[in-house]
Formats: structure tokens, C-alpha cells, sequence
């Protein structure tokens, strides 16, 4: 019997001092499909080297640049088997270009791309390549999440009629953007981050989970983009009404000055018979709440749960699983459906992890959404 190899994985970004590129490492490796070989972590040649060395990595494939690792590793015989972009957003469309221009398949962090117009050239590409695409919208990969999206496919709560998303950070409440903190200098610059703020950084996910749970398409918005804090060029604070494709309503709400607030992410979604509730900061437990009966508490494993949140976790329940678990069986997905592609499938993703479609989604509502601000009004999808 053949044992299948581990999947070996690039990645460009997450030099030193970087926040998500640390994580994806953990959550790639975690589950012993994936070994971490290259990268190009930082536009400075010297401190990707560092990084290289900091992850225990060859130094030899610790690369000056991204374009010198793609040259470098299609060369090789152990070459990587896919890239993951952990950069800042505008280098999310050039990185996956050239990905795929060298044939290795991408794992990108959201946003897909910068703007709406780069998503549907990316969304080109990745058809044209054949090449596996995978998004990490990371609240996609919790147990619970999946209980939810489920029961809403399930019907048993009925007809959905209403939606509230949230996401509150407060960690951008002053002009932290101004001391040269790492993560806020390239959110705050248009240039680096793209036309949408707030609603890009964190909207894109309350947006992307309300549609991964719900099932059901957002068709029109109307929102009221600020930056409240003076002199920031990209909004920080939005106030969302969304319409659904089935004729629900919803609120959708993402601030990143709500003081105060760490990463607050809640999601409830109410049909005619009932309701979920799902908040991030406590993610191995899902509110079901009904009209004719009692409140209800699941637990995440728990032996009563749907076969799709049984299939993600890999503790007994009150072993609390988190965000790089989570992101992690975003890996494990996409390993899973590199090791099918590889074998002769195409479009070998599964239903439950985010791909090109949540991306060209995802750039779309930011856009839409600026535009609502713009004209103070309603704007279709
Ligand atoms: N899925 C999630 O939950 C999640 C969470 C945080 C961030 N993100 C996304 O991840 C991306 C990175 O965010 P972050 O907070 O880690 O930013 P960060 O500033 O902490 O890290 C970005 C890294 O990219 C590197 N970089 C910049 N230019 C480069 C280049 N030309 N070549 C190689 N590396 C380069 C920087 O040196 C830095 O190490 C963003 O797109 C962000 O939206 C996703």
C-alpha cells in the first residue's frame, strides 16, 4: 500500500513580526498532511532570510522574492506543491498570478485581491489554470459553524426572514496607524490595503459567514461607511441593511473603533421556527433557539451533532478546539483536495471551504458597499 506524501507548502508574507503568517503555519501543519518548506516573507531579501531561519526552514529556499521562489521551486524535484499568500492585500492578485503562471495552486488569505476588478481577473485565471484555489475565511472552519449552516440547509428552522451579523474590534480606536504599528500602517494606506477598510479587513468575514451559514445570496445593500478617526483615509466603522435573495433582511455591522471589543464576531440567523446564535470568542457552542420549545445549547463535538461538525473536530467535546483549529481544517480540506486534483479531479473543492466564488463575492460587497455609502442609498449586488 502507498503512503501519500505530505503536501509541501510555500508561503510569501509573514516575515517577521507579521501577525497571520505565523498561523498559517501552525494551522497547515497541524494535521500532518502539510510540510512547511519555503517562502518569501518579507519585501526586504535580509528579513526573509530571518524569517526562514526563525521557522527552521533550508536556507537555501528562504527567497529574496516571490518571483525568485517560483523560478527557483518549479526547478526542483521536491518543488512546492502550493503557495500561501499572507501579505498585505494589494499583493494578493500579483502573488496568485504568478503562482499560477509556475502551475502551483494557491491558498490565499482574504480579501481575495485589493479591488473588485482585480477579483474578476483573478476569477479568470484560476478558470483558465485549472488550478486549485482555496480562501482562508477562517470562521469557515469551526465545528460549530458548520452545525449552524447545516441546520439553516436543513429547513428545520424554517423560512429564514431575518439576519444580524456583527463584527466589533476596538483595536483601531486611536490613530495607531500614525506609531508605525505593523499590522495597522498598510490597513490604514489605500495604496496597500485597497479602497475598503473596515468593511474589507473584517466586513468581508461577517459578510462571507452570513452567506456560508445562511445559504442564501445578499442581493442588495445599504451602507454607511465613517472613519472616525480624523485623518484616517479608510473607513473604520460601518453600518450595514442588507437584502437576501429570498426576501429576508438583515443588519450587517463591522467596526474596528468600537472600544473595547478584541475580536467579536457573532452571527444570528432567524427562521420562522427558530434561530442559531454563534459568537467567536466562545466558538464550541452554538444557541439554537426555537418558537415552540425550550432554548438549546450544542456543544462543539458532542455525539449529537450533524455529520458535517463531527468531520472537523478532533477532541472529545469540553476540549476546547479554536481559530487555529479552525483555520486548520481549512487545510485540511484544501490538502485533501490538492492530494484529488493531483489524481485526475477537476474542480476537486469541497462545498465547505471558501474558493474563488466567496472571493469574487467577497470583493463585490466591498464595493457595493462603498458605493452605497457614496450615493447614500440602495445598491444591487
Ligand atoms: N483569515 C484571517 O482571519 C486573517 C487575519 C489577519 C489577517 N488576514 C489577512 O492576511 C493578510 C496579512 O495580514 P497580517 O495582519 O498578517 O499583516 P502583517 O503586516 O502582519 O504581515 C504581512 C507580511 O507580508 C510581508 N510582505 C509585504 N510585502 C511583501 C512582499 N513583497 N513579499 C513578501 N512578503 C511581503 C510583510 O513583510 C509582513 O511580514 C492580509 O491580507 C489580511 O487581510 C487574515
Amino acid at each position: 500500500m502507498s503512503v501519500e506524501r505530505k503536501l509541501r507548502m510555500g508561503m510569501v508574507g509573514g516575515g517577521p513580526g507579521a501577525f497571520i503568517g505565523p498561523v498559517h503555519k501552525m494551522a497547515a501543519e497541524l494535521d500532518g498532511r502539510i510540510e512547511f518548506v519555503a517562502g518569501a516573507f518579507s519585501q526586504s531579501a535580509e528579513r526573509s532570510r530571518a524569517a526562514g531561519k526563525s521557522f527552521r526552514i533550508d536556507p537555501a529556499r528562504a527567497y529574496a522574492n516571490y518571483a525568485e521562489m517560483f523560478e527557483a521551486e518549479r526547478r526542483r524535484p521536491d518543488a512546492i506543491d502550493f503557495v500561501v499568500i499572507a501579505t498585505p492585500n494589494h499583493l494578493h492578485l500579483p502573488v496568485a498570478l504568478a503562482s499560477m503562471e509556475a502551475g502551483i495552486p494557491v491558498m490565499s488569505d482574504k480579501p481575495a485581491t485589493a479591488t473588485y476588478e482585480e477579483a474578476l481577473e483573478l476569477e479568470k485565471a484560476v478558470a483558465q489554470s485549472g488550478l486549485p484555489y482555496g480562501l482562508t475565511h477562517t470562521y469557515a472552519g469551526y465545528g460549530m459553524v458548520r452545525e449552524a449552516r447545516a441546520l439553516c440547509a436543513s429547513g428545520r428552522l424554517g423560512t429564514i426572514r431575518k439576519v444580524a451579523v456583527e463584527y466589533l474590534q476596538g483595536w483601531m480606536t486611536r490613530p495607531i496607524e500614525a506609531t508605525g504599528q505593523k499590522q495597522a500602517a498598510w490597513r490604514a494606506d489605500p495604496a496597500l490595503n485597497g479602497p475598503g477598510g473596515c468593511i474589507g479587513d473584517i466586513g468581508t468575514h461577517a459578510f462571507h459567514l452570513l452567506e456560508y451559514v445562511g445559504g442564501i445570496e445578499v442581493t442588495g445593500i445599504h451602507a454607511a461607511l465613517r472613519s472616525v478617526v480624523a485623518g484616517r483615509r479608510l473607513d473604520d466603522d460601518c453600518n450595514a441593511i442588507v437584502r437576501l435573495k429570498n426576501g429576508a433582511s438583515g443588519v450587517l455591522m463591522a467596526s474596528q473603533v468600537a472600544a473595547g471589543e478584541m475580536n467579536s464576531l457573532r452571527l444570528r440567523i432567524y427562521g420562522e421556527n427558530g434561530s442559531v446564535d454563534w459568537q467567536q470568542q466562545d466558538p464550541n457552542r452554538l444557541t439554537v433557539k426555537w418558537l415552540d420549545g425550550p432554548e438549546e445549547i450544542y456543544h462543539a463535538a458532542a455525539g449529537y451533532l450533524g455529520a458535517d461538525a463531527r468531520a472537523v473536530v478532533r477532541v472529545p467535546s469540553g476540549h476546547p478546539e479554536g481559530y487555529i483549529e479552525a483555520f486548520a481544517v481549512l487545510y485540511r480540506e484544501f490538502a485533501d483536495a490538492l492530494v484529488a486534483w493531483r489524481a485526475g479531479q477537476a474542480d476537486p473543492l469541497p462545498a465547505t471551504l471558501p474558493g474563488i466564488r466567496a472571493g469574487v463575492r467577497g470583493m463585490r460587497f466591498i464595493e457595493r458597499a462603498i458605493e452605497s455609502s457614496r450615493v447614500e442609498g440602495w445598491v444591487e449586488f
